[in-house]
Order: C-alpha cells, then structure tokens, then sequence
C-alpha cells in the first residue's frame, strides 16, 4: 500500500497550515544567518531546495526570505528548488511562482524549478546545492512498517490524557527504527548534493518531555473513526490496518544519526545548533480569547483534515462509500471538539537542526 500522496490539494493544505508556517518562521533567522556565512560560488548558480514542498505557500515564503538574504552578499542567479512526491498537488506552487504581476521574488535573477520524487533519495546532482532544508515532512514514513497497528491510528500511542486505546512496545520500536532508517537515508541523499560546506535545515514536528504534537488531533481522529466503527461503517479489520504512516520523533532521535561515532553521517555533517521548541497556535489562541468553539472545531478539524485525510483515503480505499465515510469521520472528529474541546487540547511541538556538509 502507499503510504501517502501528498496533502488535500486544490489549496485546502495551503489555506490550513498556519501552525507548520509558525514552526518554519521560527528558524528563519537560523537559516538567514547560514546564508550571511555560507561561501558563495564565483561562478555559477546559487542553489536552494526544499524537501517536501506541498502546495508551496510556505515553501515559496521560505525562499522569498532567503532570496532577500543572499541578495545582500551576491548578485549570482539563485536557483530555488521545490520538491515533494511525485502525487503531490504542484498547482499551486506554480501559480505562486507565476503571479501576474512579474516574480514570487523581488529580484529577476531567481529561476525555480518542481522536482517530483521521495525525499529519501537523492533527486539533484551531486554537489549542487548550497543550502537544502525540510518543514514539517520528514516525519511522513518511507514506508509501513507494519501491516497493522490494531490499537489506535499513530504509533506514539494516545495521549496521557485520553488513553483510549493502546500501542505495544514493540510495535513503537518498528515505527522508531523506520523513522530513524528514514532520516539516515534523508541526509545521505543530502549529504551527495550539497557542496562542501552547505547548510542542511531539518525541522519538524514531534515530541517533548510532556507535550507531543499529535496529542489531540490523533486523539479526535481515533475517536471518530471508532465512531464510524460503532455506526458499522467500517470494520474491526480496517480499523486494525488504519493508521497514520507518521512517527513523532523526539529530539534526541533526531540528532543521533549525527552523533553516533559509527555512522557516517557523523564524518559528513557538522551539526550547528538545534532545539525543541512550541510555537503558538493562531485557532488556539483566537479560542483562549473569544470562547467561539464552533469557529474553533472547524479551523482544528480542517487544520489536521489537510495532512490526515489522503492516508486515510488511501487506508480506507475498499469502503463501498469512500467519500460518504470521510465525510461523517471529519464531520464527527468536528462535533467531538465542539462538545468536548478540553478532552482534546492541542499542542505544536517542533524540533530543528541545522548541519553543515564538511569538506
Ligand atoms: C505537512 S506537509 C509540510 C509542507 C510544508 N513543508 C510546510 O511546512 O507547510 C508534509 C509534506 O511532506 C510530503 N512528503 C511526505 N513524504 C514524502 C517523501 N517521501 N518525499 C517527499 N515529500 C514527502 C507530503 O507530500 C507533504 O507535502
């Protein structure tokens, strides 16, 4: 089975991913900094690429900042490169870098290309580019690492505070040891394109001591796909072979493959800084403030309706009324929050390391 095709295209990614652009924003002064220190070519291209790119919002807000960046040091043709699954919705993205009005950047001299392909292999030539970077993505697995999870949805397991459902250990294991397969492969590919001395960005989403992103909206999302199994909408065995094929890494498992004295990676990267940071929630926010739940359950649901549902869709694809089935799991999973929105709290847990390609 394929594990995902992208996000919920036609603009619907691009219209709820203000949490994943806070969680960008947050490390935009890392790699603006990067850019002040990167040796830049005499001759040749500047080149710039993104891993993961999806409907290209964020991915072209990036770029605009570094553009901006490296203008001050150079007046080389930069190249910016956005890249997600070859089944990912690149309307968008092409439209953001073909307004009507002249460039997606303030400068002419920007040339911008779409590469189709997985992130865990190379997709540029060696030694092309200068600084490669991933948002929010690189927790999607390569692969499933198992034919079910009969539990729950997500291989973290539910949260503490609604522990309905359950995940082994050993289960967990198989996820964690894909996840950690997957970001070794990930930086190896990155590893043969940068030149020496480029900058690798790594942000994503995860977990911390005691706050984990998936808290909440997994929560929901299982609770309404049980629902769905009570109404005999689907059944006991497609809910076993249902999950979410994302692994919630926390920053330790990030970093190791940099640290581990055994592994190559450690003599290609050098790593700069990291953390593990939260960043505030716009729906979240705006409901602390005005109490209007309804608003709020449709902005949380559609919020994680944009990077669940094609999972789902893929999971569930045998269902006599696919769409009729989607419908009623969203429209539940909003219901739920609107009753009960302390049941599922929501938190943007993120984690970055910037690296630097050695010579
Ligand atoms: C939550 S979106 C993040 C989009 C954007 N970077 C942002 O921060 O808003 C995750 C993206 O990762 C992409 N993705 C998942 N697995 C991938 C893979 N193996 N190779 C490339 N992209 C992948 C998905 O298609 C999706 O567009």
């Amino acid at each position: 089975m394929q594990v995902t095709k992208g996000m919920v295209g036609h603009g619907f990614y691009d219209g709820h991913s203000a949490p994943q652009w806070e969680a960008t924003a947050h490390v935009l002064p890392w790699l603006e900094e990067a850019a002040a220190a990167l040796d830049l070519p005499d001759r040749g291209v500047i080149t710039l690429a993104d891993f993961g790119c999806s409907e290209g919002r964020n991915s072209v807000a990036v770029m605009q900042h570094l553009v901006t960046a490296l203008r001050t040091r150079s007046e080389r043709p930069i190249r910016t490169i956005h890249s997600d699954l070859p089944t990912n919705d690149f309307t968008d993205l092409f439209a953001l870098l073909n307004p009507e009005a002249g460039s997606a950047f303030a400068d002419d001299h920007v040339y911008s290309s779409a590469v189709a392909g997985t992130m865990f292999r190379q997709l540029l030539p060696p030694a092309s580019v200068q600084m490669a970077m991933t948002f929010n993505a690189i927790g999607f697995l390569s692969r499933r690492p198992l034919d079910r999870l009969p539990g729950y949805i997500l291989a973290n397991g539910p949260s503490a505070l609604n522990p309905v459902g359950h995940v082994s250990t050993a289960e967990r294991a198989a996820f964690a040891q894909q996840a950690d397969a997957d970001l070794r492969s990930f930086a190896r590919a990155r590893a043969a394109e940068l030149v020496p001395g480029g900058k690798l960005l790594i942000e994503v989403f995860g977990a911390g001591e005691t706050l984990r992103t998936c808290d909440g909206i997994y929560d929901v999302l299982n609770d309404a796909v049980l629902d769905a199994l009570k109404a005999g909408m689907l059944t006991q065995e497609a809910y076993a072979r249902y999950y979410q094929p994302v692994y919630m890494r926390r920053l330790d498992e990030v970093l190791a493959p940099f640290e581990d004295s055994n592994s190559d990676l450690n003599t290609l990267f050098m790593r700069e800084r990291s953390e593990l940071y939260e960043i505030p929630v716009s729906f979240v926010d705006a409901f602390q403030q005005n109490g209007d739940v309804a608003t709020y359950a449709k902005a949380y649901t559609d919020f994680f309706r944009a990077f669940t549902e094609t999972s789902l869709r893929l999971n569930l694809a045998d269902s006599a009324d696919l769409e009729g089935l989607l419908r009623y799991i969203y429209a539940r999973a909003e219901q739920r929050v609107c009753e009960t929105p302390e049941r599922y709290p929501f938190n943007y847990i993120a984690m970055a390391v910037l690296l630097t390609r050695k010579e």
